[in-house]
């Protein structure tokens, strides 16, 4: 089969899919949820509400959401085997590669591929959507040498992860802050993990393998994992006195500064206005964080040398400094992201089902032909 269009690297400006979850305006900074606009959500929903509401394409109504809630929290807890299974991860692993193999781990309890049936989907929705969280908590607690803590059925989705992760009971506005993070994380149309979700799926495999597959895409540092390395990046500049030298002397050899950029977005991604704004809520109750200044500085430095190119902060840059002041381990941050985009997994991985076929794109071959085999004593 010939290509029917030009070879574009990384897929640029490529259609893959025909979506209603999703919609981003690059050059407007917009950013919509089934047409909701995302500051709208992150201003009065909950990110279980937006969950429901990408998977299923409406707003749930109260019943529909309390339904919704009450299955999520009964589903929170692990099967003691997969705790067990997770006691036997190295306490020096990657939470995310802990949490790829807890993920798919949970296929071998529940895999049925009943993919034509209601009830299987929303089955392994609930059960992604609450057990995503305590895995990560899980892991937290088991690397320091204890034992995970069991959920609490009394607390929301967010101040429940927050009390898995510290044993403590968080204060309102920090679980009200750590929701909005979820919601502005859920959803970014065909971003590398989601893709690879959809890939997966279109090959008609269980869930969980969709979900650990997205994992593991979501890890690389020039996707979900520079959330991290931007904490690394502000830590290593030091000081607001040394982000000019520093930045031009990494655009000089030619690196990245991690959490900015964007294949999409040519102006600040909205989510990292609002995760600025998040940020500077829980420092004036808090306190500031140090990093903050050299952060705002970069932003600058940033903006007078790349601002040309469309080179802004992505949703990545901020993050990490309200995540840090929620107490959150820096390398749990990449984790969060997954727990948040598990909900945009599904509500794609759904989609795809709805019309499935398989992905099977095709290649210009760049090899030659004819070649002779040489035997192994004749090379
Ligand atoms: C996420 O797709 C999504 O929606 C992802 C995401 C989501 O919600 O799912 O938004 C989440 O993954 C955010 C991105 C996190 N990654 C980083 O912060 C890593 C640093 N950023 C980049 O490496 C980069 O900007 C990407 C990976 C985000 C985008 O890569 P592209 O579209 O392939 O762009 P490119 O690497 O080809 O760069 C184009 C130009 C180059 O300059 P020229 O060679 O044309 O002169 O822009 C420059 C690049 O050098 N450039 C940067 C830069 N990002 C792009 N230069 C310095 N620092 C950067 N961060």
């Amino acid at each position: 089969m010939t290509a029917v269009c030009e070879y574009r690297a990384g897929l640029e400006g490529i259609p893959v899919t025909q979506s209603s979850i999703s919609f981003v305006d690059g050059h407007r900074g917009i950013l919509e949820y089934r047409g909701i606009p995302i500051d709208k959500l992150a201003e009065s929903s909950t990110f279980l509400e937006v969950a429901y509401l990408l998977i299923w394409g409406e707003l749930p109504n109260k019943d529909e959401l309390e339904a919704f809630e009450h299955e999520v929290n009964h589903h929170r807890r692990l099967k003691y085997r997969i705790r067990d299974m997770m006691k036997c991860f190295p306490e020096s692993g990657h939470p995310m590669d802990a949490l790829q193999a807890s993920a798919a781990a949970l296929g071998l309890f529940y895999s049925r591929r009943a993919l034509a049936d209601p009830a299987y989907i929303r089955a392994a929705v609930v059960r992604l959507l609450a057990k995503i969280p305590t895995m990560v908590a899980a892991f937290q607690l088991i690397r320091k040498g204890n034992d995970p803590v069991q959920p609490r059925d009394d607390l929301g989705y967010s101040a429940n992860f927050l009390y898995m992760l510290s044993e403590k009971e968080p204060d309102p506005l920090s679980a009200m802050i750590f929701d909005v993070c979820l919601i502005l994380h859920a959803e970014h149309t065909i971003n590398a993990s989601t893709f690879s979700a959809m890939v997966t799926a279109s090959t008609l495999t269980d869930p969980y393998a969709v979900v650990a597959s997205a994992v593991g895409t979501l890890a690389g540092p020039l996707h979900g994992g520079a959330n991290e390395e931007v904490i690394d990046m502000l830590e290593e500049i030091g000081s607001v006195e040394n982000v000019e030298a520093w930045l031009d002397a990494r655009l000089a050899s030619k690196g990245k500064i991690m959490g900015f950029g964007h294949r999409v977005y040519k102006v600040k991604d909205p989510r990292a206005t609002t995760l600025q704004s998040l940020a500077e809520r829980l420092f004036e109750k808090y306190g500031e964080d140090e990093y903050y200044e050299i952060a705002v500085a970069l932003e600058k430095a940033v903006e007078e040398r790349l601002g040309h190119k469309g080179i802004y902060p992505n949703v990545d840059f901020y993050s990490g400094l309200v995540y840090r002041k929620l107490g959150i381990p820096t390398d749990l941050f990449t984790p969060v992201f997954a727990i948040s985009r598990t909900a945009g997994w599904l509500a794609h991985w759904k989609e795809q089902l709805a019309e499935n076929r398989i992905f099977r794109p095709t290649q210009i071959y760049t090899g030659t032909h004819e070649v002779d085999y040489v035997p192994i004593h004749g090379r």
